[in-house]
This record gives C-alpha cells, structure tokens and sequence, in this order.
C-alpha cells in the first residue's frame, strides 16, 4: 500500500532498479568460496524507499553496490542504476567514502566532479547542500577536523548534491550517536519529502527502518536471502511521534521476530559453516 500522502506521488510504473534470482559469491584469501547472496530478487519503482535490514554480513552492502552497477553478480538479472540512458545513482557508502585529502567543499563537490561537471559549477551546486547540513563553517577545512557525524552530513551532502534521482545509502547514520541519529532522522525524511529520489537504505535499526521506509525487506543470515518484506502502513509525512504510536510498535515487533534468529545465526563462529571453515572473519575487505 502507499504510504505517500497523495496519489500521483506513488507512480506505479516499471521498476527503475531490480535485482532478480541474484546470487553473489566471493573467493576468500584462501580460495574458498564465500556465497554472500543466494537468490535475492527485489524491484524498487521510481521514488520508493526501500529500506533493507539483516544481520552483519549478510550481504546487504554487497546487494547495494550491485544495484549501484559497481559490482556484477555471479548469476541472476540486475537492472542497476546507472545503465544506458539511467542516471547514475549517488551512493553513501558505509565508511562515507569521505576523501581525507580534499576539503570539505571540494568533497561536497565530488559526485559532481566524478559526473564531469567543471569545478567551479560543482562547487557552487553543491555548496548549498554544506550550508544545509550545518556544515559551511567547515568547507575549507580537512575531513580530519570534523566529529564523526559530520563527516556523515558531508557524505549526506556530497549524494544529494549529484542531483541523482536514486539514493542508494549504506548505514548513512550508523556511526551517530542515539540523539543525533533520532535528529538526522527526522532531517532525512525531510529531505526526502522534499526531493522525492528513489531511495534503498541499509541499517541496523528496525525502527528507522520502518519510520523511512514504503518498504521494508528482512534479509537472513549469510547466504543472504530476502527472507521477508513488510510493508509500512504509515502515511507521510512523519515525523518522530510517528514511532511512539501502537501501530509502529507492533509492526518493530513483527520485523524484529523475523531478525532475531536471523542475527543469533550471523554470530555463531564460522567454523560451524564447513563452506568458509578456514576464512577467518569471514571478512577479506
Ligand atoms: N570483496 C570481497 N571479497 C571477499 N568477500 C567479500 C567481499 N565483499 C564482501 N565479502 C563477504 O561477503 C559477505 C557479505 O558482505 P557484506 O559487506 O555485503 O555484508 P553486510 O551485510 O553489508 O555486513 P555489515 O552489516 O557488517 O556491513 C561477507 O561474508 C563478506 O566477508
Ligand atoms: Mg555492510
């Protein structure tokens, strides 16, 4: 159901993305084959948010980069963003991507470069977005002066000022503390009220999942799989009040009781899994 407050927000044309019977395997240092995705089919229409949730290494971010066209899966279909004629998504990427060797304005003005637009144009494009994460005191200053959170609004910055009608973000807010997430949160769905992009977000939390979120898809432990999809019933906009109403408490209950199992299986010891017995972490980034 849609969840956007008039109908023609919510077209229901063909997907602009989709990812259908993907599966994605990886090679371990030592040669063994680590299946990190296994028949994982999504399809996201134009200005959906679609929110993904499931345990540490299930697969989440490998699934964003192939919707982002920067990785290929081994077997299945994508149709990613960026293809011929399909805009390029913009991407937050888990550790931000923040370049620790260029100011922040002229990270602000990246995606924009990387798109071929000359310097100056990228600089004054993207400098509004700075101001607009409170973050123009700091545009020629080094990423090194900046808190952690900052250097996610400067990530945050950097996407939005691409233009790019997709958003693919991965745990954009993960490393804020509780107060400012809840903060950014609500900053977020403004934006998002505003520019209408084509959204899939990774995180951790169920409850920004569902307060983001048309959508949200439950992933189970590796071989990531779409375990489960639930979809938001709350009408927009929101705002935080929305997640202190029954509805949402009952609706976090329903997405955790799919998870928790899922993330007690993500933290047995590899060992238990004679596919990828001698990887060590699992891990080889
Ligand atoms: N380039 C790579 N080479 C080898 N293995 C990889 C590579 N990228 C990811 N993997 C493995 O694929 C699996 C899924 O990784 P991915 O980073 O997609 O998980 P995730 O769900 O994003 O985890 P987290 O929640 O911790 O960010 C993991 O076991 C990881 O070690
Ligand atoms: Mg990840």
């Amino acid at each position: 159901m849609c969840s956007h407050e008039s109908a023609e927000t919510c077209l229901p044309g063909p997907p602009v993305l989709s990812v259908t019977a993907v599966d994605k395997a990886f090679f371990s240092p030592r040669g063994r084959v680590v299946q990190a995705l296994e028949g994982v089919s999504l399809a996201v229409r134009e200005r959906e948010f679609v929110c993904v949730v499931g345990p540490s290494g299930c697969g989440k971010s490998t699934l964003l980069r192939i919707l982002g066209g920067l990785d290929s899966p081994s077997s299945g279909d994508v149709l990613p963003a960026g293809g011929p004629g399909r805009p390029a998504a913009a991407v937050v990427f888990q550790d931000f991507g923040v370049l620790p060797w260029l100011t922040v304005r002229t990270n602000a003005a990246f995606g924009l470069r990387m798109a071929g637009v000359g310097r100056r144009a990228a600089e004054a494009s993207s400098y509004p977005w700075l101001e607009r994460m409170g973050l123009a005191d700091f545009a020629d200053s080094y990423p090194d002066r900046l808190s952690g959170g900052m250097r996610q609004r400067l990530a945050l910055a950097r996407a939005f000022a691409t233009g790019s009608p997709v958003l693919l973000m991965d745990e954009p807010l993960g490393a804020l503390d509780p107060q400012t997430r809840r903060l950014m949160q609500e900053q977020l769905l403004g934006l998002w009220q505003e520019e209408r992009k084509t959204v899939v977000l990774v995180t951790h939390s169920i409850d920004e999942a569902i307060l983001l979120g048309d959508r949200v898809l439950v992933m189970s432990a590796r071989p990531g799989r779409v375990l489960d999809e639930f979809s938001v019933p709350f009408p927009r906009p929101r705002d935080l009040r929305t997640v202190d109403s029954a509805e949402f408490g009952q609706l976090r209950a329903r997405v955790w009781n799919q998870l928790r199992g899922q993330v007690a299986d993500a933290q047995a010891p590899y060992v238990a899994d004679d596919r990828v017995d001698d990887v060590g972490t699992g891990d080889s980034r």
